[in-house]
């Protein structure tokens, strides 16, 4: 193969080229990927609202991007608010979208301009109304589906529905506005179905908190989920947009409310490729099948979503030939630096020390989750181009 599967060879040459004269470990981050992804999902959900969920890739050059082309922002901390607001973007365009977070935050994201928050408990919901008073929030409902998900989040975010139409109710009572109901299938879910039984539960919180409250919610917010290219295979997104399009007339078959996404992964996880080297290939005796194959890129540097191999990444070499079993592991003195093992990649024998091994679709939660200077290494260097 003379190109990785996952990129156009015009992709690839320009990525090949351009990191051919500098040193590894670092990831390259192609924006026009970053900008093609965006206009696909905008085009096939052109009635959703876009959140971009910041925490995939907070770089400023791919904020600047999509606030250019027009993205809402879906913020987990401060910091990610000043970074976001640092790229001109209105403090009408945020929400609050972390379910956990402390009073004097709150009031942060009030005090800039921010009115749109998500709940999931009755502490966190008094205290939004004390320090974001009058504010829209919408309830985040615990989703099942997890095992379609290759990283699950279903567990520490969410309340039962019964729950959330209580919040709701309280919400109002407190001078908030009840705005809408919120869930996340889990990330990468290559289950489509996991949508249909989740909008099925927003559909009954909107009408109990009608008929058994007389409020009115006007917006589902749909999280994100949506998948990138990794080595399992996942329906093709126009699938997934016809797939929940539908579920969605079919549930509220008067007016489908205003929806809201929150994609992270699928929009800038093809964007990225890390450029890794081999630092040492060895046998952990004479007659052992594997080779031990170690880069100097692991989970301390980019790697860290390949915890549980959760997330399998497509591996490219231009080496060639004879192909055999190894388990992949990074370069730092912690014995969990193990990227895979029980998966087995296969690599060709004619791989040596030196040589270039390129880690596909790896944009998203890469450069933002690595250690500080773990065995003094540094964080990965992003090129954008
Ligand atoms: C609240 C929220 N929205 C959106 C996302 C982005 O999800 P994904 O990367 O699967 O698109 C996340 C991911 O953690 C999230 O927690």
């Amino acid at each position: 193969m003379k190109h990785p599967e996952n990129l156009s060879p015009e992709n690839w040459n320009k990525i090949k080229a351009f990191s051919d004269n500098k040193e590894t470990p670092f990831i390259v981050v192609d924006l026009n990927t970053v900008r093609e992804k965006y206009v696909e999902l905008k085009q096939g959900f052109d009635y959703a609202r876009i959140y971009y969920a910041v925490k995939a890739n907070p770089a400023k050059e791919v904020l600047s991007l999509l606030a250019d082309l027009g993205s809402n922002f879906d913020i987990a901390s401060v910091y990610e608010l000043d970074k976001v607001l640092e790229c001109n973007v209105s403090a009408d365009r945020c929400s609050f979208g972390n379910t956990i977070k402390k009073r004097k935050d709150i009031a942060y994201f009030y005090e800039k301009g921010v009115r749109l928050f998500s709940t999931d408990s009755e502490a966190d919901l008094r205290n939004i109304a004390e320090f974001a008073p009058g504010s829209r929030i919408y309830v985040r409902i615990l989703t099942e589906g997890s095992e379609g998900a290759d990283w699950p989040l279903s567990r520490k975010f969410g309340c039962s529905p019964e729950m959330a139409i209580e919040l709701a109710a309280l919400a109002k009572e407190l001078g908030l506005e009840p705005y809408g109901i919120s869930f996340h299938v889990g990330s990468q879910q290559r289950e489509i179905d996991a949508w249909d039984g989740a909008i099925a539960k927003v559909k009954v919180v909107f009408e109990r908190l009608f008929s058994e409250h007389g409020i009115a919610l006007k917006m589902i917010n749909m999280g994100g989920g949506f998948p990138a290219q990794y080595i399992q295979k996942t329906n093709d997104f126009s699938t997934y947009v016809e797939e929940i399009t539908r579920y969605l007339t079919e549930d509220f078959p008067d007016l489908v409310p205003e929806v809201i996404l929150e994609p992270g992964r699928s929009l800038l996880g093809d964007s990225g490729v890390i450029v890794s080297e081999i630092v040492l290939i060895s046998r952990k005796s004479q007659t052992a099948m594997e080779r031990w194959v170690y880069t100097d890129v692991g989970k301390f540097n980019g790697l860290i979503e390949t915890l549980d191999e959760c997330i399998k990444y497509p591996l490219y070499t231009e080496c060639e030939g004879e192909e055999e079993a190894v388990v992949l592991a990074g370069p730092t003195c912690d014995s969990m630096d193990i990227m895979y093992e029980n998966h087995k990649y296969e690599l060709p024998l004619s791989l040596e020390i030196g040589d270039r091994l390129y880690w596909m679709a790896t944009g998203a939660y890469t450069s933002s989750y690595c250690s500080v200077e773990f065995n003094g290494f540094p964080p990965l260097k992003t090129y954008f181009i």
